[in-house]
């Protein structure tokens, strides 16, 4: 909490030197100090525990690519699950794009885990989302369907490594 309100005085700080040297409001950091400040800790709230917001973020993010693309046989034959309308893509687009923030979400200070693996991870799953954005966009299934096997690729990876333990689980178990 004392970490907290200083960085609120560093900020109060900084707007009115900013004020006082007439130069317009800007958010612009202006030396490494301010950058440093700006970054710490205590700049973002990470109050939801990764497990938070694995189920109530990221989870729900996802479903919105993994529940519009690919194709099932049932007896009603044939279906696609791809969306059929300008606002069904788009909603499509919508979660890829949450999953592709969500996955900075999980680099923040006080919720990333300080290790090269897990920055790996995190962008894994960001640049196969950015993927399914654009695939998306461009309303081309099959592209779709690839960057939302990426992405569950990216999930997987990162549970195997930090839920499951360092063993990799290849077997039907998954
Ligand atoms: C960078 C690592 C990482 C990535 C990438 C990742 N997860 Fe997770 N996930 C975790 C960790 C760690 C936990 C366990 C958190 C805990 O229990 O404290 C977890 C837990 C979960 C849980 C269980 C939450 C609960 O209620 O306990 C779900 C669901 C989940 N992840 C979904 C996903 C989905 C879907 C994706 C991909 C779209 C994904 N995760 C990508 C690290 C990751």
């Amino acid at each position: 909490m004392t970490r907290g309100r200083m960085n609120v005085a560093v900020l109060a700080a900084a707007l009115i030197g900013s004020t006082l040297s007439g130069c317009a409001p800007s958010s612009e950091p202006e030396t490494e100090a301010d950058v440093a400040s700006a970054g710490s800790e205590g700049a973002y709230r990470t109050e939801l525990t990764t497990a938070e917001l694995m189920a109530h973020v990221l989870d729900h993010a996802a479903d919105g690519v993994w529940l519009n693309q690919g194709w099932v046989v049932d007896d009603k034959g044939e279906r696609e699950l791809f969306p059929t309308t300008d606002e069904g893509w788009l909603a499509a687009e919508n979660s890829a794009a949450t999953v592709a923030e969500t996955a900075n979400l999980l680099l923040l200070p006080g919720r990333r885990v300080d290790e090269e693996h897990w920055t790996d991870h995190a962008h894994a799953l960001h640049k196969a989302s950015l993927e399914a954005m654009k695939a998306a966009e461009a309303r081309d299934k099959q592209a779709f369907f690839d960057a939302g096997g990426a992405m569950y690729v990216a999930c997987r990876d990162c549970h195997q490594e930090y839920i499951l333990g360092e063993e990799p689980m290849n077997g039907p178990q998954r």
